[in-house]
């Protein structure tokens, strides 16, 4: 009858499971299959009642979101979940896994709702750009109340089983075995002659939207806040009330109409792709499955500076003791002191309370010397950027790290290669570039030497899962894909305030393509001196053709070392980190615009735009062709965790598809000749401009 969707019959319950792995989606078989086997235990005279479950790992997470790009096929899963209205014996959903978006709807047709207590439920839509489609808007409110359910609709956060019953969502958690508690519900619905709870009903006295405004008014707050630009959670928003005002089937008819808006929107279509995009980038081409990562028991940190510090307490917070060594016993004690901190911080926001905090600080040991790091199987060098002290430290790891060790370089754009070629094992050398506060930041960049093995690399890719990151790969270059495809943009920003744009108008152009921040201030923010710095270490490299970035060495040359110096690109009161415009950087600019012959003049928003961003995704092809990224797909991943790009703009490799490519290789072959040899188009850029194809699938 359904190859997905089994029947069999538990005395005179009617069970019915759903089996389309990996996450049981609801896609055009299921819903046929769900319709099928609803009417035909409505009609088997041997069954009292229905139960609908799961097979695996969960019950259904959602609707089949790679259907989305194709024409859509009947039964929507509306129809489906309406038609449960019409069945005449009790239904019982029993939920394990992650009921989602589609999933939880699909309950929300269910007469009851039982769950494991290990289930997870929500209507995550809003993550991909579109709401809950198949009636959540309005059966949500009804079942849960309007302000849980614009949480769970508005905020896309999953919730937990005990929270759904408080919630209202599920009325029994069953411990033990979830299908023999589920069909035993069903009996005693049936025994007790309980009246089918149906949540498309009309309402009572739920009120007018005039009586939840304040409620509305917090979760359109929320929106604003938490997903700034992003259109999907007003739509959803604006169901919800539609559902205050309608009756059910007018409020649906609308909802459809805005559901497909919302699935057609560019927003959804990057939103979706950046869904995918993350999954992708644990595929390593050339490492299969059967590559087995190593073991990892006990972890050491060289260095207990800022890095080093967030990288302890990431490794602490995942459950790795974690040896961090320093060169003296006070600057190990300093260390210890703000590590305590951090974990201070955390309790002061409710994140942790005490008694966790003593759990985490007893993984962490402090060390003077390497010795104390031979028992460790992996070791992450957290040091000054300079590549002599690496390799030293590297020979020196060489000499006492046990056999096999995982010895990592948190270093941001090094030769690893070279640090590699300091020890005796370059096998077992990996990089693996952590983000400022390295606990905090969601994106771990794996970085692969020539001669690592296959098995640490898969190492490090476990590492960023098991510590809840993103581990996305990258082979060896200067700043390897995150930092070198960010450079450029940085680059840009600087030569425009020389050029005669304020530091203002800079970022809030970049921040009205919906960053958190704009180049300048994050300048301010980490310290001007950092790349400062790195461009002194390659003062010998440097091809005198190419553009300099004299404006940012002056302001530094100036002491303008950002916030820490209350004066970068911006000024700062008071040991303030508000931003507010200096004249003296205007009156710098000028200076170093006279001194190299540089035209100051007006410049559009459009012009920043176009230079930051095209610049960008220039040496994002450029790092595509080399092969140090292995797909577009994951320079997005790394600008969506790593730097903040708006998720609902995809990536900037995205972004340059949705463009289009043609139109970027013109202006690049423009501020090329008009700005000179940084501005050398990518072949790959000018090859796929002139096929008219893409970076992204
Ligand atoms: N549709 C299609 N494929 C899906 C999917 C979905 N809804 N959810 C997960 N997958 C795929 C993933 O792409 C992945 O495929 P791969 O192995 O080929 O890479 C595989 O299933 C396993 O997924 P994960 O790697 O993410 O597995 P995890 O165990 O880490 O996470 C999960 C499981 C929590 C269910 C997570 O996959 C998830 O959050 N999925 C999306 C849930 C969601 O957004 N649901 C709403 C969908 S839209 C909807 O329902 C509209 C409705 O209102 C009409």
């Amino acid at each position: 009858m359904s190859d997905v969707v089994g029947y069999e019959l538990e005395g005179r319950v009617a069970v019915l499971t759903i089996d389309n792995p990996p996450v049981n989606a609801l896609g055009i078989a299921v819903r046929e299959g769900l319709v099928t086997q609803i009417d035909r235990a409505g009609a088997d005279n041997s069954a009292d009642a229905i139960v609908i479950l799961g097979a695996g790992r969960t019950f259904p997470a959602g609707a089949d979101i790679r259907e989305f790009d194709q024409p859509t096929r009947e039964p929507h899963l509306i129809a489906v979940v309406d038609h449960l209205d019409t069945v005449k014996k009790p239904v019982v959903a029993a939920i394990h896994g992650t009921a989602l978006g589609g999933g939880l709807e699909l309950t929300l047709g269910c007469h009851f709702r039982v769950a494991a207590p290990g289930a997870r439920m929500g209507t995550p839509e809003v993550n991909l750009g579109i709401f809950p489609g198949a009636a959540g808007t309005q059966r949500l409110p009804r079942v849960a109340g309007l302000d849980h359910a614009l949480e769970l609709i508005v905020l896309g956060k999953p919730i937990g089983a005990a929270i759904a019953k408080d919630y209202g969502i599920v009325d029994a958690i069953i411990e033990g075995d979830l299908r023999a508690g589920a069909v035993a519900f069903a009996e005693k619905i049936v025994a007790d002659g309980a009246p089918r709870a149906i949540s498309s009903e009309p309402r009572n006295g739920v009120g007018s939207p005039e009586d939840h405004a304040e409620t509305i008014a917090k979760y359109r707050d929320l929106a604003n806040r938490r997903m700034r630009g992003q259109d999907s959670p007003h739509q959803a928003i604006d169901s919800v009330i539609d559902g205050l005002t309608m009756p059910y089937p007018d409020a649906v008819a609308a909802d459809r109409k805005r559901f497909e808006t919302c699935k057609n929107s560019g927003q959804s279509q990057a939103l979706r792709y950046a869904f995918f995009a993350e999954r992708e980038v644990s595929k390593i081409p050339d490492i299969g499955k059967d590559v087995v990562p190593r073991e990892i028991a006990s972890t050491g940190v060289i260095g207990a500076g800022t890095m080093g510090r967030g990288i302890v307490i990431s490794l602490a917070d995942s459950g790795f003791p974690v040896t961090v060594v320093e060169t003296s016993q006070e600057a190990v004690d300093n260390g210890m002191v703000e590590i305590a901190k951090t974990y201070d911080g955390m309790i002061k926001r409710g994140r942790i309370d005490e008694a966790e905090k003593d759990k985490r600080l007893v993984r962490i040991t402090g060390a003077v010397g390497f010795a104390a790091l031979g028992a460790a199987d992996l070791v992450i060098e957290a040091a000054f950027e300079d590549l002599d002290v690496k390799k030293q430290i590297f020979g020196e790891l060489d000499a006492i790290a046990k056999p096999g060790a995982i010895l990592a370089t948190n270093t941001s754009y090094m030769d690893i290669d070279a640090i590699a070629a300091a020890t005796s094992r370059p096998e077992d050398v990996i990089g693996l570039h952590y983000f400022v506060p390295a606990n905090a930041m969601r994106l771990l960049e794996v970085v692969r030497p020539e001669k690592s093995a296959p098995d640490a690399i898969a190492t490090g890719m476990t590492l960023a899962k098991k510590t809840s990151k993103i581990g996305v790969l990258a082979r060896v270059c200067h700043g390897f894909i995150a930092n070198r495809s960010r450079l450029p943009l940085v680059r840009e920003a600087t030569f425009l305030v020389e050029e005669g744009a304020s530091p203002a108008q800079v970022d809030a152009v970049l921040t009205g393509l919906g960053m958190p921040m704009g180049p300048l201030a994050v300048s301010d923010l980490s310290g001007l001196d950092v790349s400062w710095r790195m461009r002194q270490s390659l003062a010998d490299e440097h091809d005198p053709e190419e553009r300099y970035m004299h404006l940012a060495d002056r302001m530094c040359e100036r002491g303008r070392f950002g916030i820490k110096a209350g004066k970068g690109w911006y000024s700062y009161e008071d040991g303030g980190s508000r931003p507010m415009p200096d004249p003296e950087t205007e009156a710098i600019a000028m200076e170093v615009a006279r001194e190299h012959g540089t035209v100051r003049r007006e410049i559009s928003d459009e012009e920043i735009r176009e230079r930051c961003l095209y610049a960008a995704i220039n040496e994002g092809a450029k790092i595509l062709d080399e092969g140090i990224a292995a797909r577009a797909s994951d320079i997005d991943v790394m600008w969506l965790y790593g730097f903040g790009y708006p998720r609902w703009r995809g990536g900037i490799m995205f972004t340059a598809d949705e463009i289009g490519l043609d139109r970027i290789y013109g202006r690049v072959k423009e501020f090329h000749a008009e700005h000179g040899k940084l501005w050398a188009p990518s072949p790959l850029l000018a090859r796929l401009a002139e096929e008219g194809s893409r970076f992204t699938r």
